[in-house]
């Protein structure tokens, strides 16, 4: 493993935080630089379960030398496989091949002397998932409602965490909370997909808030939207006068909303500005959008949960995900 790993540049591959913080391996043309070449195909599958997880990880992050010669030269050197940078966590996968479990054991053993406040877990065997529970990384994930284990087997990986969410959310709802003080904004959100976002970003918000709803039926595909737009409900209020808020799910192309800001601006509201959970900017096709809040920036892929749905299913997750190719074909 040393000696492989010098040869091997150790490379880092991160996910998680704010602007387009997973790289994704299908759709994006550097993928290969940032995909490590991992000696091991344990260790491969290992990273795709944290990136399932969303739990950031580097890979051959440090070595950590363990013996020098008289002349200072390092001879003995330890790499472990992966860091967990949120948890500060050195994690080494091994086999249960004997002769190499004891050369390692000992090599761990002077690891813990010389760097006691290094914390390293060994995860022996492949069933990492049980592992994973088992040092508690996976924790948030292991919801107790009951369909989200259903829904999960039709998610190649999450994008962003139920944490991740909740945290931006938070800090939308207090920069709108300053932006808006003195005044009492009306959020106007189109039903269904913003549903849990301003369900959670109402409760963010510190200054009195109204909230009204819309319903929409777009004639698109069942993944794309053509523009062509039909209010089925309207809101229930007026809003001359007062300072809108549009509550979107997620701006893909843009017309959308670029509809719906044209038709509440002709009802002679004080302002209108958009809030949109997730931006498909790579999408746009509207130019002249102004986004005044935006919680996350995403790849072109297709995203599913936290109120976004394929097929109406899938808004019930808590985090959210990529869909499986499977899960998309499906009929
Ligand atoms: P736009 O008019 O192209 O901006 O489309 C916006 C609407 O398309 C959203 O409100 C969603 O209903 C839908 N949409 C776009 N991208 C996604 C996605 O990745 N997942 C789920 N729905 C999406
Ligand atoms: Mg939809």
């Amino acid at each position: 493993m040393a000696i492989l790993s010098q040869i091997r540049a150790p490379r880092a591959r991160c996910i998680g935080g704010d602007a387009l913080p997973v790289a994704d391996t299908k759709h994006r043309a550097n993928a290969p630089l940032t995909r490590p070449q991992f000696a091991h195909e344990s260790e491969e599958e290992f990273a795709r379960l944290l990136d399932f997880y969303g739990i950031r990880w580097e890979y051959e992050p440090r070595s950590f030398p363990l013996e020098w010669d008289e002349t200072g030269r390092v001879i003995e050197s330890f790499n472990p496989d992966f860091y967990l940078p949120d948890v500060d966590l050195y994690i080494e996968l091994t086999t249960l091949k004997q002769s190499l479990v004891t050369r390692k054991n000992r090599k761990i053993r002077r690891l813990r002397e010389l760097y006691p406040d290094v914390r390293l877990e060994i995860f022996y065997g492949r069933d990492y998932r049980n592992l994973l529970f088992k040092y508690g990384l996976a924790k948030g994930w292991d919801s107790p409602a009951p369909y989200v284990k259903t829904l999960a087997h039709d998610i190649e990986r999450i994008l962003f965490t139920e944490a991740q969410i909740q945290d931006r959310v938070r800090e939308l709802g207090e920069q709108i909370s300053r932006d808006y003080t003195g005044k009492s904004p009306l959020l106007v959100s189109v039903l269904k997909g913003a549903l849990y976002f301003i369900a959670d970003l109402s409760r963010a918000i510190s200054i009195p808030v109204a909230m009204d709803f819309m319903a929409i039926t777009s004639y698109g595909g069942e993944k794309a939207s053509s523009g062509a737009v039909r209010i089925i409900k309207d809101l229930d209020e007026k809003i001359t006068g007062r300072n809108v808020i549009l509550v979107e799910d997620i701006i893909d192309t843009g017309l959308t909303a670029s509809y719906l800001v044209k038709n509440l601006s002709a009802r002679d509201p004080a302002s209108v500005r958009i809030c949109t959970l997730l931006d498909k900017s790579v999408r746009r096709i509207v130019q002249d959008l102004p986004i005044d809040y935006r919680g996350f920036e995403v790849p072109d892929i297709f995203v599913v949960g936290y109120g976004l749905d394929y097929r109406q299913l899938y808004r019930n997750l808590p985090f959210i995900g990529v869909l499986k190719e499977e899960a998309l074909q499906r009929t």
